[in-house]
């Protein structure tokens, strides 16, 4: 197995298997699982929907950097992040520096069938259907693009095929 003395960076969409596919990278290349929402609820000790109903999702942007700050100060970390993560500029920055960017893709039906009946995302609250997702993942797309440095196309493939892609692809 590839020895990875970096950071690794899962990014994309919601819905894109980011999660999933963090823990199970993670297990074969013997790397520490983070994940920022997961951080960010701990630290707040409120849940996303809570977070953005009470405090604003500018403030939820913050506290996504601050913890990205504090995860690249150490490395081996296979980190999945917020699908938000790439909208500040300097979130982007920290990632280049302190690893590799894997950006997920899939298509908007896709994504759709996999987060249908999830009610812990706030952006898609009211808006829950494929053509609202395939609006903000267009707005989103270029930053996706410009954060990348390895693009891997999760539509029809397995976890274990999307993960020795990527490992490939290092
Ligand atoms: C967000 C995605 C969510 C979470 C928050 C905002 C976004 O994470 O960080 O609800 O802006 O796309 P997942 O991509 O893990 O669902």
């Amino acid at each position: 197995m590839k020895n990875f003395n970096r950071d690794i960076f899962l990014i994309g969409f919601m819905g894109t298997g980011k999660s999933a596919i963090s823990s199970q990278l993670g297990e074969m290349m013997a790397l520490e699982v983070l994940d920022t929402d997961a951080l960010i609820v701990n630290s707040t000790g409120m849940s996303i929907p809570e977070i953005f109903e009470r405090k604003g999702q500018d403030y939820f942007r913050t506290q996504e950097t601050e913890i990205l700050q504090k995860i690249s100060k150490t490395k081996r970390h296979v980190i999945s992040c917020g699908g938000g993560v790439v909208l500040k500029a300097e979130n982007i920055e920290i990632m280049k520096k302190a690893g590799k960017i894997i950006l997920l893709t899939a298509s908007a039906e896709t994504i759709y069938q996999r987060v249908k009946n999830d009610e812990q995302r706030p952006l898609l609250k009211g808006n829950l259907n494929a053509e609202y997702i395939n609006e903000l993942m267009g707005k989103r797309q270029a930053a996706y693009h410009e954060a990348a440095d390895i693009i891997i196309e999760t539509d029809h493939k397995n976890m274990a095929e999307i993960c020795s892609e990527i490992i490939t692809k290092l």
